[in-house]
């Protein structure tokens, strides 16, 4: 299988978990794509979705689907996101897409989190991904020097094609840490939280996922945690 079929697979095994009559929390990325699409096809069952970016919410909108801002709802019932590197206990990296800090908002305040990623993106201990971390564009020189000093390699994200840095939705920068071999996920995210500065660290070990459905060649794996 290829690795958009793993993603679509797992997209399609995510609707088992999608409450009816419910708000679901929609991430953002190749795999949330596949599950939008899945998602539209039964839409009339759900009551409507928070999305966790821009792009995200146009295609929601798209298919028709309601989308909510997350001040007019009060409550998730699940949040459905792919992630860039996951731990057999459910911490992640997220934020390749540059969506994290809305994914971590959605995610904080559902009632469950269900990951779907293609096996690739199991891995015994994270930091080959290097992991993202937006901040306010006036300290961006100020955390990378503090992220070096925890023994990374930050790198400014740029536009594609562009010697200019990325802007995410929310007017923030992304900065990349590659060389981190994160032995205590939940620790690192308290660490790099407290930097001021940091808008949010793509580190999703606090609040982890509470499923994983995993695409592989032999069929999708549930991982509880
Ligand atoms: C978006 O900001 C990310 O957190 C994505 O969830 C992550 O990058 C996974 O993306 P893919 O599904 O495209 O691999």
């Amino acid at each position: 299988m290829t690795q958009d079929e793993l993603k679509q697979a797992v997209a399609r095994a995510a609707i088992a978990y999608v409450v009816d009559g419910e708000i679901i929390g929609v991430g953002t990325g190749s795999t949330a794509n596949f599950f939008i699409d899945e998602l539209a096809t039964i839409k009339d069952r759900i009551k409507g979705t928070v999305a966790s970016s821009e792009a995200t919410a146009a295609r929601l909108r798209g298919h028709g689907i309601a989308v909510y801002d997350l001040n007019d709802v009060t409550g998730i019932a699940v949040y459905i996101d792919g992630a860039d590197e996951i731990t057999a206990s459910g911490a992640m990296i997220k934020g390749g897409g540059a969506a994290l800090t809305r994914e971590k908002i959605v995610a904080s305040v559902s009632r469950q989190f269900v990951c779907i990623a293609d096996g690739s993106k199991l891995v015994q201990t994270m930091g080959a991904f290097a992991l993202p971390v937006e901040v306010l564009p006036m300290a961006r020189t100020a955390v990378m020097r503090r992220l070096a000093a925890l023994g990374g390699q930050p790198r400014l994200r740029l536009k594609p094609g562009t010697e200019q840095a990325f802007i995410t939705d929310n007017g923030g920068e992304i900065i990349d840490v590659a060389g981190l071999s994160i032995t205590d996920p939940v620790a690192l995210e308290q660490e790099i939280n407290q930097i001021v500065g940091v808008i949010a660290v793509g580190l999703f070990a606090q609040r982890g996922a509470d499923v994983c459905l995993l695409g592989t060649s032999e069929g999708v794996k549930t991982l509880t945690f």
